[in-house]
């Protein structure tokens, strides 16, 4: 309630002001929070997703944390994972500020974090400016890849820009194939080289009147050795809906983890979402406009509940 007063009396839809107020009272309610004597528990309902231990089955979904600055903050809301950028890379260039200071802001919160009980996971979310899936474009997101691999519990090619090929109505899927596997044949390097596994994930936006060539996309991810997918849903009706499309998905890729994002605002659209086949959900919109209190006790419902 005296957050949506204040969200309405100082914001602004659309100069950004909802993001910057979200992210500094998610800073406040964390600051007061560890000045209470009476320490509450991080909400722990522990799930195995790619040979990964995440705390619970709820993250920070990509955008509100693009440079690591809220780390410390999104885990006393009690995400269990959150999924650092879009980082954007391009490879002809020297490092920008951006990826400089997230790289500083990842390292200073890796020492916090080897000293944590249930450690928040990690994604990196990667991307590259141009909409091509060519060469140069896998040579950014490889170079992403390299940058970011020892601060990553998982990485993701984000392909969920409005402007990507990817996201064609028609997408080419013999280049994407090819895109794929060269992404692919990068990672396995790195792999090799840091002797050290990182799973590979791609975001895709599922369009609620565009999305017919989703299967087939998740089919060239798991031929190409993905090891899982985060699905964005865009534009879609209700949760209902969503579920319904997430559950005939599933049922053709039982062996493929999701991660579903879009359009969760309680409990019980978690709840719905992993029961219809998220191995995982997101929230964004959720933090902003409800805030980081009524956010902590969605979480915190669906892990208690159990
Ligand atoms: C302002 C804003 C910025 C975003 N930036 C990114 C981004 O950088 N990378 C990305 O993969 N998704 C980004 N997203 C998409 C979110 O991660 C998420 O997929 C989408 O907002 C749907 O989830 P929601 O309904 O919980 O907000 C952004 C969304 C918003 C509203």
């Amino acid at each position: 309630m005296i957050y949506h007063t204040l969200l309405k009396l100082l914001t602004n839809k659309n100069d950004g002001s909802i993001h910057r107020f979200a992210q500094r009272l998610t800073v406040l309610f964390c600051q007061l929070s560890r000045l209470n004597p009476i320490k509450r528990s991080q909400p722990t309902s522990p799930v195995n997703v790619m040979g990964l231990q995440f705390s619970n089955p709820v993250g920070l979904a990509a955008g509100f944390d693009r440079t690591g600055t809220f780390l410390p903050y999104s885990e006393c809301i009690g995400f269990g994972f959150v999924e650092i950028g879009t980082i954007n890379i391009d490879a002809t260039q020297v490092l920008d500020n951006t990826i400089i200071t997230t790289l500083q802001n990842l390292n200073k919160a890796t020492k916090y974090k080897q000293k944590t009980k249930h450690p928040q996971q990690w994604g990196i979310s990667l991307g590259s400016l141009r909409n091509t899936l060519d060469e140069q474009t896998v040579a950014d997101y490889s170079k992403g890849m390299g940058l970011f691999w020892l601060f990553a519990d998982y990485l993701v090619i984000n392909l969920s820009r409005p402007e990507s090929d990817a996201r064609a109505l028609k997408p080419d899927l013999y280049g994407l194939d090819l895109f794929l596997t060269n992404i692919r044949h990068h990672h396995k390097k790195l792999n090799t080289e840091y002797d050290l596994s990182i799973p590979l994930l791609a975001k895709l936006a599922i369009d609620y009147r565009q999305n017919e060539s989703t299967a087939e996309i998740i089919q060239l991810l798991k031929q190409r050795g993905f090891d899982g997918v985060i699905l964005a849903f865009e534009n879609w009706p209700n949760i209902q809906q969503i579920a319904d499309y997430l559950h005939n998905l599933k049922a053709q890729h039982t062996d493929f983890p999701f991660i579903v994002v879009g359009g969760i605002r309680s409990t019980q659209d978690s709840e719905q979402l992993l029961a219809a086949g998220a191995s995982l959900v997101q929230i964004y919109t959720a933090l902003e406009q409800q805030g980081p209190v009524k956010t902590r006790k969605v979480i915190a419902n669906l892990v208690y509940k159990e």
